[in-house]
Order: C-alpha cells, then sequence, then structure tokens
C-alpha cells in the first residue's frame, strides 16, 4: 500500500485542528446567541457542554481516526473488519458535503463584502443601505455565484497540495493572523465610549433569560463550533503522528476554539452596545450592522477591510477541513487519484451550492417545512447529520472496541499518563455521558 501522508509537526495538527473549528460559527452565531440568550449565562452553559459533550465526542473521533489511519469510511473497516460498521462513514461524508455546501455560499458573500471593504463602499453609515446592500449581494442570480466558486476553488487548491505542503502550511499561516486580527478589533472595541454595556453583557451572566432552548441552542452551537460529528476530526486524526497526545490536542483545540469566540463576542458585543444597537440580528449583525458601525468609527474603514478578511480566512480553514474529508474518502475507496477525487468532489459541490445560492432569491420559493434549500441543508447537518454523527462515533468507540484498545489509543501506548480518576471519566463520558446526552436532545429536536 503506498505510504500515507501526514502531519509534520505537534503545531500543524493544532492549528489545522483550530483551522476546521473557528470559523463562521464563532464570529456571527456565537455572539449572537450569546445576544438572545442571557449573556454570560449561556457561556457558562456552553462551556459545560464543551467540556463534558463534544470533548468525548472529539476523543472518540481522535482515537477511530488515528487508530485505523484511514478515512471515515475506511476507518471502521481497519477497526471492524467485515461488519456494517463501515457504513457510518456515509453520514460524515454527507453531513460535510451538506455544510460545505452552504458554508461555501457564507465563504463567498465574505469574498464579496472583503472587496466592498477594499473599495471603501461602507462608507454610508445608514442602515437601509446596507440592508439592501446585503439583500442585493444574496438574491441576486449569477455574483454570488461566481464568489461561491472563487471560493471553493481557493479551497480546493489548498487540499490539492497535500496535508503537510497544503492545510498544514497554509493554516500554519493563516491561524496566527487571524487571532492577531481578531484581538487587534477586539480592543478597538472595548475602547469604544459606552462599551461597557457590551462587556457586561457578555460577562455578567444573567439567568433570567434561560430557558430549555438555551440548553438546545448551546448544545447545538459546542457541535457545530467545534465541528464534531462531521468527521473533520476523524480525518485529520488518521494523518496524525502515534507519538502525539489525543487528550492534548483535543484539549487545546477546544480551548483556542472557545477562546477565538469570547474574543469575537469582545469584537462585537461592545461596538454594537456603544453604538445603541440590538446584539439579537441573526446573519445581519455581521453583514449589515458591522458595516454601519465600521462606517462611523474613526479608520474604520480599515477595520473593516481586517474584519472581512479574517471572515474570509476563518471561513476557508473551516472549508478545507470538511473537503478533506470528503477527497480522503473518495480517493482511498473510490480509488480515484487525488485530482480526480478534488475534481469529482468540488462538481458535486458547485451544483448543491449553486441551488444553496439561488435558494435565497430566484428559487426562494422552493421550500420543505417552511425552510429554502439554503435553511434546509443547514438545519438537516446540525440538528440531525452532526449529533448522529458524533453519536455513533462515541458508540463506536464506547461499546464496539476493546476498552485496553481505546486506553492504549489516549494514552498513545502509555507515552502520557493521567491520573486514573481522569482516565475513568474520559472512559465513562463516552460510554455512558455522551451517548445518552446526545440522544435525549436529538429526540427532543425530532419531536
Ligand atoms: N466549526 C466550524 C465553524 O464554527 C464549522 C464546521 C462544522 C466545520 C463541521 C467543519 C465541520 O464555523
Amino acid at each position: 500500500m503506498k505510504k500515507r501522508e501526514g502531519f509534520g509537526s505537534s503545531f500543524g495538527v493544532l492549528v489545522a485542528m483550530a483551522g476546521s473549528a473557528v470559523g463562521l460559527g464563532n464570529l456571527w452565531r456565537f455572539p449572537y446567541l450569546v445576544g438572545t440568550n442571557g449573556g454570560a449565562a449561556f457561556i457558562i452553559i456552553y462551556l459545560a457542554f464543551v467540556l463534558l459533550l463534544a470533548l468525548p465526542i472529539m476523543y472518540s473521533e481522535f482515537v477511530i481516526g488515528r487508530r485505523s489511519q484511514a478515512n471515515v469510511f475506511g476507518a471502521y473497516k481497519v477497526l471492524a473488519p467485515g461488519t456494517k460498521w463501515c457504513n457510518i462513514g456515509f453520514i460524515y461524508v454527507l453531513c460535510s458535503i451538506t455544510i460545505i455546501s452552504f458554508y461555501s455560499v457564507v465563504g463567498g458573500w465574505t469574498i464579496d463584502y472583503l472587496i466592498k471593504a477594499l473599495s471603501f463602499q461602507f462608507d454610508v453609515a445608514d442602515n437601509a443601505v446596507l440592508g439592501g446592500m446585503f439583500d442585493t449581494t444574496v438574491t441576486s442570480s449569477y455574483k454570488p455565484l461566481i464568489f461561491m466558486l472563487i471560493f471553493i476553488i481557493a479551497t480546493a487548491l489548498i487540499v490539492l497540495a497535500g496535508i503537510k505542503r497544503g492545510i498544514e502550511k497554509y493554516t500554519k499561516i493563516m491561524m496566527p493572523v487571524l487571532f492577531v486580527m481578531v484581538v487587534v478589533i477586539a480592543v478597538r472595541s472595548a475602547t469604544l465610549p459606552g462599551a461597557g454595556a457590551g462587556l457586561d453583557f457578555l460577562f455578567k451572566p444573567d439567568f433570567s433569560k434561560v430557558t430549555a432552548n438555551t440548553f438546545l441552542e448551546a448544545l447545538g452551537q459546542a457541535f457545530f463550533s467545534l465541528s464534531v460529528g462531521a468527521g473533520t476530526i476523524m480525518t485529520y486524526a488518521s494523518y496524525v503522528d502515534r507519538n502525539e497526545s489525543i487528550v492534548g490536542l483535543s484539549a487545546q483545540t477546544a480551548i483556542a476554539d472557545t477562546l477565538f469566540a469570547i474574543i469575537a463576542g469582545l469584537a462585537i458585543m461592545p461596538a454594537v452596545f456603544s453604538f445603541g444597537i440590538s446584539p439579537s440580528q441573526g446573519p445581519g449583525l455581521v453583514f449589515i450592522t458591522l458595516p454601519y458601525i465600521f462606517a462611523q468609527l474613526p479608520l474604520g474603514s480599515f477595520i473593516a477591510i481586517i474584519f472581512f478578511f479574517i471572515l474570509f480566512i476563518a471561513a476557508i480553514t473551516s472549508s478545507i477541513s470538511m473537503l478533506e474529508v470528503i477527497v480522503a474518502y473518495v480517493s482511498e475507496e473510490l480509488g480515484l487519484s487525488r485530482k480526480g477525487a478534488i475534481a469529482l468532489s468540488v462538481s458535486v459541490i458547485l451544483v448543491l451550492g449553486s441551488l444553496c445560492s439561488l435558494s435565497q432569491g430566484v428559487l426562494s420559493d422552493i421550500t420543505l417545512f417552511g425552510n429554502n434549500i439554503f435553511d434546509c441543508f443547514d438545519k438537516f447537518s446540525a440538528n440531525i447529520l452532526l449529533p448522529l454523527g458524533g453519536l455513533f462515533a462515541v458508540i463506536f468507540v464506547g461499546w464496539r472496541m476493546k476498552k485496553a484498545d481505546v486506553t492504549d489509543e489516549i494514552t498513545s501506548a502509555g507515552i502520557y499518563k493521567y491520573p486514573s480518576f481522569m482516565q475513568n471519566f474520559i472512559y465513562f463520558s463516552i460510554k455512558y455521558l455522551a451517548p445518552l446526552v446526545v440522544a435525549v436532545i436529538m429526540l427532543q429536536g425530532l419531536l
């Protein structure tokens, strides 16, 4: 068998993982959810779910990927040969295809907005004009398709260059830049007059706003934001060296993602409050409200350029992780060359992505349960496929794999020793806690 490529360094693995996790989910979804769910109270619940639920799933995906050194389908063939378990792989491939299809549409918008920022088009401090601008951007038929195409091609070129010379090389440059730039904006935002209200909102818990729904939202966000359940962690893990620490890398990824979400909140909320705008705007927050704020800030035009550049980088480092899931599967299971696999995957994504994009405009009449195609893709992946993918990963590791093998993998064959209570807790959360809670949430969501 041809030797598989792998990551070149621990830092390379970490930035690739963090690159997958940090994305559009952090930059507009997290601040907005915090905004509508009691601020700091939501953050506390979210953190608990990251620790108790998303982490065990992450460990499980890591165990499966690293131990098998194969794609999401092949992994189960290696670990449970001759069984039907490998069919779970389809869920991950489907999930990655579904998410990347609508994600690329938003990725296209970020390129469009970056160009608008570079040509100083946000100088009009008028919400109606900026709202109209966003409307035209997403509803026109061919322009968003072109930007989506550019986004997908950029993603494909990085994936084509391979793990070490593509994904690792580019995320190594992009992620540190991303962190520095978002801190710059956070400092600018937090020092605006009246920013204190935004800070209070982010850090003073208001438990009166917490409802049953808050828990559901916090859970969905934990999954989406950490990229668990989509097979991206499993796929990246299959390129990770046997000496690396699964627990360490997973924890670092979760910390980086959470930190980034909070810094993104710091970059956005104080500015929103400083300008007396409601924090619960949804997608419009990033594409309408922020340009409105930028237009009134000293040096705002430059801040706008930095911000949309951040959004673009965050989106592309996530989309390459999804494309890699699909490409690894197609090339290793269907026997295509990497180039052929990318061409095939990109063609499928282009068709589905175009449908998502057009559903904002000319195809908006096509709906399912009141959702257009774009929203269907979003909801189907976040509410059904991600939890399902996560659920199967923990069930497989907790119930099908031998405990000794799991421990061997978690400790990297004994290289990393953890106190026994910690090791027991990790195993308990994989075997009982995560499957139970995820199953309950899924049922709640479906009923
Ligand atoms: N975690 C990414 C974000 O926050 C989205 C994502 C989900 C990426 C699933 C890969 C897999 O934007």
